[in-house]
């Protein structure tokens, strides 16, 4: 049942080039130009039409809502709110004629993102899903909504489940871009492309495995990291911290870069291994000084960058080159790398990959 593969978790880490192409199968052609979501039809106007877009999620699935939020700005000029459902949910939240909320979740039973949805429904509002598993509680209660198609994701982290939501969160955000007149026939197509060449880099970003247990092997007894990242990059880094604390029980914290002088940069000496996800995109240059900032401090740099940087790697002790992507597609390519690294460290450290303690595969109690 795990093909070959020793756990669960590497076997859906390497499924993703299939499960993303799976996920965009019949729905998006850049040829033709086709971009159809079959369960968004009757209700796409709604999103179209929308003054506020308010996402609710929990754990990854809130990682992938950040990532859509920066993409449904950029793309469709509509403001966007990523709320966490067991705070939303809580505290009486305003939801206004023109909000439409679109909930995410792999399983589809998570109990605070379902309350958080009836809650928005009790408003008026209408909610679009975006779950993995078909026929699941969320998935029923919704509005309308698209399936990531990713298949059964059994290992408790989630990874081929965040890389679909990703997928069916931009096909959402170009259909709705397309019909608002928001992007341009040049870029919609640019971006087409661009997505159905996704499998093959992600293809390429698997086959740093390798590369990857070697950092994993001078990291695995670190007591602390860091992982930094700007942009569409951002969630990314919050993602690479979750998935290393979840299965490596190792304490790390994903940042905003700039955001690092705030404070976390106090913590930074010559023991705190830093991930940068350093991407060449819109914000290279001032995560370039990021990066200066810690080797400053002496902490330990690894980056994640475009295949070709030659500055980076001068700066960093691991440099793992990932393939140039566009910048809003980048997290489904640059997340690969840190789940393979979080893997890495956890199966070195003798921990249970698959069912960490504590934790459940969906959490359905509040
Ligand atoms: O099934 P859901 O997507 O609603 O689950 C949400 C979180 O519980 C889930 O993403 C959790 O954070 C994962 N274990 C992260 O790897």
């Amino acid at each position: 049942e795990k093909g070959g593969f020793e756990h669960f978790m590497i076997k859906e880490i390497f499924e993703q080039t299939r499960s993303i192409k799976d996920c965009m199968r019949g729905r998006l052609d850049s040829q033709t130009g086709r971009l159809v979501l079959g369960g968004l039809r009757e209700y796409v106007n709604k999103l179209v039409n929308a003054d506020r877009i308010i996402i609710v999620a929990c754990g990854t699935s809130w990682h992938a809502g950040l990532v859509a939020e920066y993409f449904f700005e950029e793309f469709c000029r509509i403001p966007v709110e990523v709320e966490y459902a067991s705070e939303f949910r809580y505290r009486n939240p305003i939801i206004r004629e023109g909000d439409v909320v679109i909930a995410i979740s792999q399983s589809g039973e998570t109990a605070d993102t379902l309350a958080a949805i009836e809650l928005a429904k009790s408003k008026g509002a209408i909610i679009f899903g975006v779950c993995n598993v078909v026929g699941s509680s969320i998935a029923r209660t919704t509005h309308a909504g698209a399936y990531t198609h990713a298949g059964p994701e059994i290992g408790v982290a989630s990874t081929k489940a965040f890389t679909a939501q990703l997928t069916v969160l931009n096909m959402i955000a170009l259909i709705v871009a397309n019909k608002k007149g928001t992007i341009t026939e040049q870029k919609l197509h640019e971006l087409l492309v661009e997505m159905e060449n996704i499998p093959s880099k992600v293809e390429k970003a698997l086959q740093l495995n390798e590369q990857i247990q070697v950092v994993a092997e001078t990291f695995k007894d670190a007591r602390n990291f860091l992982y930094l990242g700007r942009g569409y990059n951002f969630p990314v880094a919050l993602e690479g911290a979750l998935k290393l604390k979840e299965i490596s029980y190792i304490h790390a914290e994903g940042y905003p870069a700039a955001e690092m002088k705030h404070g976390p940069i106090a913590l930074i000496d010559e023991e705190m291994p830093v991930v940068f996800i350093a991407t060449k995109d819109s914000s290279y240059e001032k995560i370039v000084s990021n990066i200066q900032e810690v080797k400053a401090r002496k902490g330990r740099v690894i980056s994640i960058v475009t295949e070709g940087d030659d500055l980076i790697p001068k700066m960093s002790e691991f440099t793992i080159e990932v393939p140039a992507v566009h910048e809003a597609l980048m997290p489904m390519v640059s997340t690969i790398p840190l789940q393979l690294l979080s893997y890495h460290i956890a199966v070195m450290r003798g921990c249970n990959v698959d069912q960490p303690r504590n934790l459940a595969k969906s959490v359905t109690v509040e």
